[in-house]
C-alpha cells in the first residue's frame, strides 16, 4: 500500500495536463484500477485482516481522490494565469492618431455669417440651383434682351430636340430666393440665403461653382439707412472689428436705387487688413428692391418696400482666414483642407467669440 500510494501520489504530483490525469485515476481508482482491484481482494480476507486492511486502503482511495482533485484545481488554475497572461491589454497606452476631418472655410464662413444675421432676426431660406430662367432673371425684372443675362455666362440645361420650352438654368445667383420667398412667405420678410451659385468663368478668382448670400427685408417703412447699419454691423461683427462701409451708387435691375459697398481696409506688405486704413474692397451688390421685382413676388409695392443686397461668401473667406487662391477651395487637396479647414467642435457662436 505504501508503494501504490508513493507511486499515485507523485505520479500525480508530476501531471502536466488533465488528460494525465484522467489516465492516472483511471489506473488507480478507477473500476480495474490498482487499489480498486486491492479492495476487492478483502472478501478474501480474515475479519481481522480486514479490519485493518479495510480501512487502510479507504484512506488511500480518498487519498488519492483528494490528490487528484487538487491536481486538476492547480491545472486548471495555471491553464487560466497563462491564458491571462497571453491576452493582457494595457487600457492605459494611449490610443491610435485618427485622423479626424475639418470643416471646410465655406461651411465655417457660412455658419458664421447665418449666426450674425440670426441675431438680428434674419432665418435662412433656400431655393433650388437648377432654375427655371423665370425665377433667375425675368421675376428680377431681367427680360429676355437684357445684357446682364450674357454677362453672366450663363449655364443652360439640355432640351430635347423640337422642345421648344426656355432652357432651364444653373443659377447664377442667390437672388431668384428672393422671389420664391415672397411668393411662399409674403410680406414682411427678413432673410438670408447662402447657397451654391454657377457661372462659366475660370481664373484665379472666379470658379464656375462659387458661393453667395443675399440678403432680403421687406417692411413697411424699411429703408436704405436700414441696410446700412445691417451691413456695418454684419463686417463688424464678422471681422471682429469695426468697419466702415462706402456705398457707391450703381445699377442693378432688380433694385432702385442700388448701391455697390466697400468695406474699409490696408493693404500692407502685399496682405489686405479689414476695418483699418483708408482703402476700399468692393464686397457686395445691394439697393432697394425694385416695384417690378415685387410685383413678381406677389406682394404690393404701395404696401410694402426693402431692401436687398447680394456677396460672396468665397470672397469673405479669403478676406478673413487669408486664403490666397479661389480655385484651392474646390481642389479637394487634403493638405490644403487639414490646414485651412476648421475643427468640428469649434463652431462658430456668437458667445464663442464671435461677436465683438
Ligand atoms: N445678384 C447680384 C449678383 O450676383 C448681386 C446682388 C446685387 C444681389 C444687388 C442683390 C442686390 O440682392 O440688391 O451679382
Amino acid at each position: 500500500m505504501d508503494e501504490l500510494r508513493t507511486k499515485y501520489i507523485e505520479a500525480i504530483a508530476a501531471a502536466a495536463d488533465e488528460a494525465t490525469l484522467e489516465e492516472l485515476r483511471v489506473q488507480a481508482v478507477g473500476k480495474k484500477g490498482e487499489v480498486s482491484l486491492k479492495m476487492r481482494e478483502l472478501g478474501k480476507m480474515t475479519p481481522e485482516e480486514r479490519q485493518v486492511a479495510g480501512p487502510a486502503l479507504n484512506a488511500l482511495k480518498n487519498e488519492i481522490n483528494s490528490a487528484l482533485a487538487a491536481k486538476k484545481v492547480a491545472l486548471s488554475d495555471a491553464a487560466l494565469d497563462a491564458r491571462l497572461a497571453t491576452e493582457w491589454l494595457d487600457v492605459t497606452l494611449p490610443s491610435r492618431n485618427h485622423r479626424v476631418g475639418t470643416i471646410h472655410p465655406i461651411s465655417q464662413v457660412t455658419e458664421e455669417v447665418t449666426a450674425i444675421f440670426a441675431d438680428m432676426g434674419f432665418a435662412v431660406a433656400e431655393g433650388p440651383q437648377i432654375e427655371t430662367d423665370w425665377y433667375n432673371f425675368d421675376a428680377l425684372n431681367i427680360p429676355g434682351h437684357h445684357p446682364a443675362r450674357a454677362e453672366m455666362d450663363t449655364f443652360y440645361t439640355h432640351r430635347a430636340e423640337g422642345d421648344e420650352r426656355r432652357p432651364h438654368v444653373l443659377r447664377t445667383h442667390t437672388s431668384p430666393v428672393q422671389i420664391r420667398t415672397m411668393e411662399k412667405d409674403g410680406a414682411p420678410i427678413r432673410i438670408i440665403c447662402p447657397g451654391r451659385v454657377y457661372r462659366a468663368d475660370y481664373d484665379q478668382t472666379h470658379t464656375p461653382m462659387f458661393h453667395q448670400v443675399e440678403g432680403l427685408a421687406l417692411g413697411k417703412d424699411i429703408s436704405m439707412a436700414n441696410l446700412k447699419w445691417v451691413l456695418e454691423e454684419f463686417f463688424s461683427a464678422f471681422f471682429g472689428t469695426d468697419v466702415k462701409t462706402r456705398f457707391r451708387a450703381s445699377h442693378f435691375p432688380f433694385t432702385e436705387p442700388s448701391a455697390e459697398v466697400d468695406i474699409q481696409c490696408s493693404w500692407e506688405g502685399g496682405t489686405v487688413k479689414v476695418g483699418e486704413g483708408d482703402d476700399w474692397l468692393e464686397v457686395l451688390g445691394s439697393g432697394m428692391v425694385h416695384p417690378n421685382v415685387l410685383k413678381a413676388g406677389g406682394i404690393d409695392p404701395d404696401e410694402y418696400q426693402g431692401f436687398a443686397f447680394g456677396m460672396g461668401i468665397d470672397r469673405l473667406a479669403m478676406l478673413k482666414y487669408g486664403i490666397p487662391d479661389l480655385r484651392a477651395f474646390f481642389d479637394s487637396d487634403l493638405r490644403w483642407l487639414r490646414h485651412y479647414g476648421f475643427a468640428s467642435l469649434d463652431q462658430p457662436t456668437l458667445h464663442s467669440g464671435l461677436n465683438r
